[in-house]
C-alpha cells in the first residue's frame, strides 16, 4: 500500500496527481498549455517552462485538495525526469526535489515513456482494468516518439523498433497545419477523417526493409504537402480557401489511413515474433480511435489502450510507474538530473 504524488512537467502539461497502489487515481490535475502554444502552431519551448513555473504549485494544492490528503499520506514522489523539453523538465525535477526534501519522502525519477506504458493499468470508469500479463508489447506513439518495446516485467524492456524521423505525433500535427486545421493535429485530424474518404487518395506506407519493427512518417508528410499542393493549384493568391472541406477531409482521411496502417502492422508483427500476451498502447497518438480498432483487429492477442484523457501526458500516469519503481526499492537522492534523450531502453 503506498500513496504517490506524481509530477509531470516535460512538454507543454503542467500535471500532478495522487495514485494510491499504481492502480487508484484519487486526483489527477492538468493544466494545460495548449491554448498558449496554439497561436504558435506548437509548442514554444521557453515559455512552456516559464508557463510550468507558474502552474505547477496550484497544481500541487489542487491535487491535495481534490485527493483530501495531506503531505504526510504521501509515501513517494515520482517525477518525470526525461525524456523531454530540457527547460520544462527542470521545472518538475526541481520542485520534486525541494518537496522531496521539505516533507522527508523519496524521491523517485521517471521515464515519461514508461509513464505512458503504466497508464494502461489506471482504475477508470470508463473501463475495467485487469494487472499486466507479461510478456506483453508496448506501442508508445507521440508527439515526440514511436517506441515498439517487449516488456517482460515491471521495469524490464527491450526496445523492439522506433521512428526513423519523425514522430506520428509529429506528422498529425504538421498535417493539420497544411490541411489548415490547428493545434493539437490529432484530434483535429481524427474528427475530419471520420467525414472523408480515405480511397481518394493513396498516401504511401514506408515499410522499409524486410524484418525492420522500425517505422518512418517523413516521406508521408512530404507526400501530403505535394497532395495539398496540387489541390490548390491553379488558386489566385489571397482568393478563397484553396482546399474544399471535402478535400480536407479526404487528405486527413488518407493520412490517418497510412499511419495506422503501418502502426498497426509493425505491433502485430512485433507481439507475434515475440510470444507476447498482451499488446499495450499508450501516448497521445494512441487516442485515436481508429488506431486501436485497427491495432485490435490485427493482434491476435488481446489489446489495452487507455481512454484518450490518459493516452495524453498526465501526472497519473508517472505517479504509476513511480508505484511499481517505489515498491520494487527505487530510492532517488537530491542530485536526480534531467535526461531530455533518455530512452525507454
Ligand atoms: O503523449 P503526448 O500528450 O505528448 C508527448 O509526449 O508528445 O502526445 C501528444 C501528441 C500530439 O502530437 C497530438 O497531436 C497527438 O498526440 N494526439 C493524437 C490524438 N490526440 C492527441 N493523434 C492522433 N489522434 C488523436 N486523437
Ligand atoms: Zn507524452
Amino acid at each position: 500500500m503506498a500513496l504517490i504524488l506524481g509530477i509531470e512537467t516535460s512538454c507543454d502539461e503542467t500535471a500532478v496527481a495522487l495514485v494510491r497502489d499504481g492502480r487508484t487515481v484519487l486526483a489527477n490535475v492538468i493544466a494545460s498549455q495548449v491554448a498558449m502554444h496554439e497561436q504558435f502552431g506548437g509548442v514554444v519551448p521557453e515559455q512552456a517552462s516559464r508557463e510550468h513555473v507558474r502552474a505547477i504549485v496550484p497544481a500541487l494544492d489542487q491535487a491535495r485538495a481534490e485527493a483530501k490528503v495531506g503531505w504526510d499520506d504521501v509515501d513517494a514522489i515520482a517525477v518525470t525526469h526525461g525524456p523531454g523539453l530540457a527547460g520544462a523538465l527542470l521545472v518538475g525535477v526541481n520542485v520534486a526535489k525541494g518537496l522531496s526534501f521539505a516533507i522527508g519522502k523519496p524521491l523517485l525519477g521517471i521515464n515519461h515513456l514508461e509513464g505512458h506504458v503504466y497508464a494502461n493499468w489506471l482504475e477508470t470508469l470508463e473501463q475495467e482494468v485487469e494487472d499486466p500479463r507479461f510478456p506483453l508489447v508496448a506501442m508508445i506513439v507521440s508527439g515526440g516518439h514511436s517506441d515498439l518495446v517487449l516488456m517482460r516485467g515491471h521495469g524490464d524492456y527491450l526496445r523492439l523498433g522506433r521512428t526513423r524521423d519523425d514522430a506520428p505525433g509529429e506528422a498529425f500535427d504538421k498535417t493539420a497545419r497544411l490541411l489548415g486545421l490547428g493545434f493539437p493535429g490529432g484530434p483535429a485530424i481524427e474528427r475530419a477523417a471520420r467525414e472523408g474518404d480515405a480511397k481518394r487518395f493513396r498516401l504511401p506506407r514506408a515499410w522499409l526493409e524486410r524484418d525492420t519493427l522500425d517505422v518512418s512518417f517523413s516521406g508521408l508528410k512530404t507526400a501530403v504537402l505535394h497532395q495539398v499542393r496540387a489541390l490548390s493549384r491553379g488558386q489566385a493568391a489571397g482568393g478563397p480557401p484553396a482546399l474544399s472541406s471535402e478535400d480536407v477531409n479526404d487528405v486527413a482521411a488518407a493520412f490517418q489511413d497510412a499511419v495506422t496502417d503501418v502502426l498497426s502492422a509493425r505491433v502485430a508483427e512485433a507481439a507475434a515474433r515475440w510470444g507476447a500476451v498482451q499488446v499495450a498502447l499508450g501516448g497521445g497518438v494512441a487516442a485515436n480511435q481508429a488506431l486501436l480498432e485497427r491495432v485490435q483487429a490485427r493482434c491476435l492477442v488481446p489489446v489495452t489502450c487507455p481512454p484518450p484523457r490518459l493516452c495524453t501526458d498526465n501526472g497519473a500516469m508517472v505517479a504509476s510507474a513511480g508505484f511499481f519503481r517505489y515498491r520494487d526499492g527505487q530510492r532517488d537522492v537530491l542530485d536526480l538530473d534531467i535526461l531530455p534523450s533518455l530512452p525507454i531502453a
